[in-house]
């Protein structure tokens, strides 16, 4: 069982062996046995997808895993399965994904047991799993007491029943751990590969002597060796000319039919025994009655854990193995052997890519496909309110100032006095050269443009008036936001809220005109007269991502990599109001419909001016929108009032769940019951099953796809946790979306979409 497996090949005598120093072998295998009281299930990676295949003797475990997921290495014991994978946010990240099965396989539970730096090497007795992280320090799983002290640093490591074994740097044998003759009777000496059973373990030494020691049964064989395999009682070990030869209770021995078979690489668990055949990687197993009359498993099977570098050179062909971007290692300490023929050759490349290369496809599919996508797409600009903002021209004198009151004196800042103050402030604002860009509009050229605000250019409605789009003389397209003419709240609350609704105003226009950044929709200037207070902003052709998800059947945004680019764009735009923007700006009310489209399919992310009014306005819509959009609210603001840059994060995690979903924020069930996004989606990513809850209008993700898929609903499932501090950052946000975007490759179906027009 505590297995334990060196990769190895017989070409590898063009390796020098002793460049290498002692214990490269890895305890991260692509082959792992598991049992219950009356199954068996085997499990192996499958050859470049790493996805996993697992049988099931007698038949009775049904595999539930998703077989599009991609693992680096597996371990299992006594009714349970865990699967190792790299994160998308940086190879450096870990997830361990764990099964367990009821004795008779009936019942399956799924578990992501691990996510944190990092593991380099994994394995798994009957019961407890334990792992070596980047700094080689000893982590274990399932193994509730177990916690001990000293010098936990080993460079590979075989957990046995109640223990654990390691080699340290220098190869001397460690063993952790309470099980009678095996912690405490270590052999001294330098050995290169460990490995532990149910009661008992071995080593290999640098000579490629065997030494045993705990409750051995049987007589060791004499020989030379480079690999283990123990169970209950029995043991297994690869010769160095990579034949088998197997001890233990009752005689065991390696059937006579396999004797021999060469074989890559060998494991246990219990009574039963896979091996990797050298010559065409078909999974072999032996040693329970299941396997007496057919020993082949699986017909090919990976041979070894991918990797991103092989100190002592890699298995020849395990390139492609491993999608040409990793491959497997064989072992350092193997003695120069007679050469044998190389495996066969492989098949030819197919499509069929490993999620883990997806990080190096990346720089390729961001630079040649993901980003081209123009579509014609007309859709209205969905606008949002901030109350009525409506400027009163009336005469101001009555608050009693002079006309000429010097602007924005320094102890009373925001109350400007009078409307010459508010001119003399726009105007200041008009001509600030780089940082005030804004233009300063006519009402009559824009009455023009909209044919007097007429209903045809009409848009959109928001709270606080219409939005129009309307083409200016010079040829621009532009979205108007008017105000509405219904002032007499204005005129009711009196002049001084009147001069610091004014003042408001100004500022938000100095604070918009210095944002300037491609995923933020731009101001481009403001209407000033009389009644009238309009804004004046960039017309983007492509409408509301809400739209594109909720209302059109025909949108290009029926591709991952589409969406999660959208993500990423919009991502980017909140990430500059949280970060570069002085002072910092929280937006306040993501969500779907206020993040826009432009003619290039560029998200951009609009109304973040609305924080900049402030608070301090007890008209209702006000507060209302204050707080959010229902369904996009962070509970945490919500409840403490506490508002920080971490409440756009979990509203912005809402819309990467409509995203994934297709759902709407609230949304209504198969029963017309009123839903929210989070409560239906988040349980199935936090189950691995994202798969059964993915827009079905996209078409399902490409073995490719999926990665970055579930990768992303994890990520949704951060932004949106009740705590602000346990949500990641809008940077963080952008660089993990960045990568899972990057690993997606388009479908050919979407290069057909760019060039459609519709609508
Ligand atoms: C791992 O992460 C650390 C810090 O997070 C970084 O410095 C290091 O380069 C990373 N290593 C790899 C292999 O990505
Ligand atoms: C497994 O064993 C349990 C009891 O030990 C028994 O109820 C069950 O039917 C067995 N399942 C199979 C598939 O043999
Ligand atoms: C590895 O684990 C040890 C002990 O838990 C910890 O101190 C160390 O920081 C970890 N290394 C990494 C790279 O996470
Ligand atoms: C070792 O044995 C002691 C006493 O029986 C027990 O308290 C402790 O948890 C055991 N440690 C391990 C790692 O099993
Ligand atoms: C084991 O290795 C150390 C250095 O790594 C060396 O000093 C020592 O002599 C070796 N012992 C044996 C028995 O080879
Ligand atoms: C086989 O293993 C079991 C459990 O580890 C042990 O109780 C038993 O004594 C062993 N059999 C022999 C012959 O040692
Ligand atoms: C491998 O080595 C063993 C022991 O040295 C020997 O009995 C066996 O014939 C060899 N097998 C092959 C295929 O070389
Ligand atoms: C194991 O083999 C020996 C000698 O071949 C034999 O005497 C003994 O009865 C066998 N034991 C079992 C349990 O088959
Ligand atoms: C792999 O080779 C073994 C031994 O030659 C053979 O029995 C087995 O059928 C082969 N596997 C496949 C898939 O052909
Ligand atoms: C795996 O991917 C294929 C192709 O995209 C898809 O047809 C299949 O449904 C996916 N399987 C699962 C379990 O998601």
């Amino acid at each position: 069982m505590g297995l334990f497996f060196c990769e190895s090949h017989r070409v590898s005598l063009l390796i020098v062996s002793f460049l290498c120093s002692v214990s490269i072998c890895s305890s991260l295998s692509s082959v792992s046995i598991s049992e219950t009281s009356n199954l068996t299930l085997v499990c192996a990676l499958e050859p470049q997808r790493s996805s996993l295949n697992c049988a099931s003797f007698p038949p009775g475990i049904q595999t539930p895993f998703n077989s599009n997921y991609s693992f680096s290495g597996i371990v299992s014991g006594e009714g349970f399965l865990c699967g190792l994978r790299p994160s998308f946010s940086s190879s450096n990240i870990s997830v361990m994904h764990c099964w367990r099965f009821s004795s008779d396989g009936t019942t399956i539970e799924f578990k992501r047991i691990y996510e944190g730096p990092g593991l380099k090497q994994l394995d798994a007795g009957n019961s407890h799993i334990c792992g070596l992280n980047e700094t080689n320090a000893l982590e274990c799983w399932r193994w509730p007491g177990f916690n001990p002290t000293g010098d936990r640093s080993f460079s590979t490591i075989a957990v046995g029943e109640g223990f654990v074994c390691g080699l340290s740097e220098a190869g001397k044998i460690k063993c952790l751990g309470n099980v009678t003759g095996i912690s405490g009777q270590e052999p001294r000496g330098n050995y290169s590969v460990i490995a532990a059973g149910f009661t008992h373990a071995c080593a290999i030494g640098l000579d490629n002597d065997l030494e045993c020691w705990g409750n051995t049964v049987g007589n060791k064989p004499q020989g030379k060796f480079k690999a283990l395999a123990l169970g209950q009682n029995r043991s297994c070990a690869l010769r160095i000319n990579e034949t088998v030869v197997c001890w233990g209770e009752n005689n065991f021995s390696l059937p006579e039919e396999l004797g021999g078979y060469e074989f890559l690489s060998i494991e246990a668990k219990r009574n039963v025994f896979c091996g990797v055949l050298t010559f065409n990687y078909s999974l072999f197993c032996w040693g329970d009655t299941d396997f007496n009359s057919n020993f082949m498993v699986f017909s090919r099977v990976l041979p070894g854990p991918c990797r991103d570098s092989c100190p002592c050179g890699s298995l020849l062909g395990s390139g492609f193995l491993c999608n040409n971007v990793r491959s497997i290692c064989q072992t350092c300490n193997t003695p120069v052997v007679p050469i044998t023929p190389p495996p066969p050759s492989a098949p030819s490349p197919s499509s069929d890519l490993n999620g883990k290369m997806v990080a190096f496809l990346v720089v390729g599919c961001v630079g040649s496909f993901c980003w081209f996508l123009v579509v014609g797409f007309f859709v209205f600009r969905h606008c949002k309110g901030r109350g009525c903002r409506v400027h009163d021209s009336g005469p101001l004198d009555e608050t009693g100032r002079p006309d000429n009151a010097v602007p924005n004196q320094p102890q009373s800042p925001q109350v400007p006095s009078a409307p010459a103050v508010l001119e003399k402030r726009l105007s200041q604002l008009t001509s600030m050269g780089n940082t005030g860009r804004l233009e300063e509009f006519s009402l009559q050229a824009l009455i023009q443009a909209t044919n007097n605000f007429s209903e045809d250019h009409k848009v959109g409605t928001g709270s606080f008036g219409s939005v129009y789009h309307a083409t200016l003389d010079d040829g621009r397209e532009v979205a108007i936001k008017r105000a509405e003419i219904t002032c007499t709240a204005s005129y009711a609350i009196g002049t001084k809220r009147q001069e610091d609704k004014d003042n408001a105003f100004v500022n938000e226009l100095e604070y918009l005109s210095r944002l300037h950044h491609k995923n933020l929709v731009r101001l481009l200037g403001f209407c000033e007269d009389s009644n009238e207070r309009v804004l004046v902003y960039e017309y983007m052709d492509n409408g509301t991502l809400h739209d594109h998800l909720h209302k059109f059947q025909d949108s290009p945004f029926m591709s991952w990599a589409v969406r999660l680019k959208i993500a990423s764009d919009a991502a980017r735009g909140i990430e500059y109001l949280h970060e570069y923007a002085v002072p910092p700006i929280i937006h306040r009310d993501i969500k779907s419909s206020n993040i826009l489209l432009d003619g290039n399919w560029s998200a951009k992310v609009s109304d973040f001016g609305l924080s900049l009014l402030g608070p301090g306005d007890d008209e209702s819509h006000l507060s209302l929108r204050a707080a959010g959009t229902v369904g996009y609210m962070d509970p945490e603001y919500y409840r403490l009032q506490q508002l920080t840059t971490k409440s756009d994060v979990y509203s912005f995690g809402v819309v990467l769940l409509e995203l994934l979903s297709g759902c709407k924020a609230i949304h209504r069930n198969e029963n017309g019951a009123p839903r929210n996004v989070i409560d239906f989606v988040v349980p199935y990513i936090l189950r691995d099953e994202i798969h059964r809850v993915l827009d079905p209008r996209v078409p399902p993700p490409t073995p490719f796809e999926i990665e970055a898929v579930a990768y992303v609903g994890y990520l949704a499932a951060d932004c949106i946790r009740p705590e602000g501090r346990d949500r990641p950052s809008m940077t963080e946000i952008v660089n993990s979306l960045d990568k899972a975007f990057a690993a997606c490759l388009l479908p050919p179906a979407l290069s057909r979409s760019s060039t459609d027009s519709s609508t």
